[in-house]
């Protein structure tokens, strides 16, 4: 897969060089490009913003030079999906993270200030597919760390990235946890700081075991996240 940044900040991607990702990359499963937006900015200030039309507080990034980054970035080459993080995108999920890790190329463009002008994922969609995604009900200083979220979440979709695929399975809002959270884990030893690990955990019943980690993801998703058991694949 090919992942390509836009962004005014490069070394937030920093990161990527490291663990799971960073090995991926090291490998060839990954390769990953850096742009910084300011290449395509040709005022004596490099200037990638402007005060908004109709007013309000901040600033905007202006379209000229997101114009020339999609240009050259989406350019020729296998089709991207192109994913803007926004804090007035639709939800990232892990439905999400699945589709995108079918894609043999990703761009992200990541904005600051209050955001990219409108008319450039309108004109984005004239050359790919655009997502505009977020992270979550809150807002962050750019699209940068939503974009290294994401880009975790995919990578670590990839067929090679993670040593034993297996333990992506059981997980939580996995399919096979019926999107459930998943129920809480325990390692060696049985028995820590007056603490023992659930009996029936080291009972060797796999039956019962499989049975005890549904009931506790059932009742661990009621306590905290209600909301997704209402979902339609009940
Ligand atoms: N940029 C700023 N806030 C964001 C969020 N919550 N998700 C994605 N991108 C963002």
């Amino acid at each position: 897969m090919k992942l390509d940044y836009v962004t005014i900040f490069p070394d937030y991607f920093a990161p990527l060089t490291l663990s799971l990702v960073g090995k991926a990359a090291q490998t060839g499963l990954l390769e990953v490009q850096v742009h910084d937006l300011r290449q395509w900015a040709h005022d004596v200030h490099r200037s990638v913003d402007d005060t908004p039309f109709g007013g309000g507080a901040g600033m905007v990034m202006k379209p000229e030079p997101w114009g020339e980054a999609l240009d050259a970035v989406l350019g020729g080459e296998t089709p991207a999906c192109l994913v803007i993080p926004t804090p007035s995108g639709a939800l990232f999920s892990q439905r999400q993270a699945e589709e995108l890790a079918a894609y043999d190329r990703l761009v992200f463009a990541c904005g600051r200030y209050e955001g990219i002008d409108a008319r450039v994922p309108e004109y984005a969609r004239t050359l790919t597919e655009v997502r505009e995604l977020s992270l979550g009900d809150y807002v962050l200083n750019g699209g940068e760390v939503a974009a290294l979220a994401m880009t975790e979440a995919i990578v670590r979709l990839l067929p090679g990235v993670i040593g034993n695929p297996e333990s992506l399975t059981e997980e939580s809002h996995s399919e096979s946890l019926r999107h459930r959270l998943e129920y809480p884990v325990y390692t060696k030893p049985a028995s820590w700081r007056g603490r023992d690990v659930p009996e029936i955990l080291l009972s060797g019943h796999h039956a019962k075991i499989a049975e005890w980690r549904r009931e506790q993801a059932e009742a661990l998703t009621r306590e905290r996240r209600p909301e997704l058991l209402a979902r339609a694949e009940d």
